[in-house]
């Protein structure tokens, strides 16, 4: 069985509450719940982690080297300038796709930069909450 990491950085922890327009109603736990259960039929486990704190992410990416088979990383505002969340990511030598709730392309400047795009599989803006559902399929699909 597949093992998959599921990281949310900073302000995710508001979803349902926070610019529903943009982000939806669901929260992060409907979320983990939606995708726990979807899970569960197609024989992948997933473990979700959210935090605030630069620094809790990247000890979240390293920890996960060599426990889970692969990351799906919406890294919120942290997307935008984190290097070091950058550095952890390619650490790690983990495949991860970067998830975006919105449309950043359709936002202002400077959500359009992504520091991990480069080094991600791949990446899913746009789609709501859909968009964790899909990451997971694309890695099962890429592992095999
Ligand atoms: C986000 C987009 C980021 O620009 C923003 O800072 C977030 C959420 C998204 O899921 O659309 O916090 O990553």
């Amino acid at each position: 069985m597949r093992s998959f990491l599921i990281i949310n950085g900073p302000n995710l922890n508001l979803l349902g509450t926070r610019e529903p327009s943009i982000y939806g109603a669901k929260t992060l736990d409907d979320i983990a719940e939606e995708l726990r259960e979807w899970s569960k039929v197609h024989s992948v486990e997933v473990s979700f982690f959210q935090s605030n704190h630069e620094g809790a992410i990247v000890d979240a990416i390293q920890g996960a080297k060599g426990i889970v088979d692969a990351i799906v990383i919406n890294p919120g505002a942290l997307t935008h300038y984190s290097i070091a969340m950058r550095d952890a990511l390619i650490a790690i030598e983990t495949p991860f796709v970067e998830v975006h709730l919105s449309n950043v392309y359709a936002r202002e400047e400077f959500r359009h930069k992504s520091v991990i795009s480069d080094v991600a599989l791949g990446k899913i803006v746009g789609l709501g909450s859909i968009g964790y559902r899909l990451a997971v399929e694309a890695l099962l699909e890429r592992l095999g």
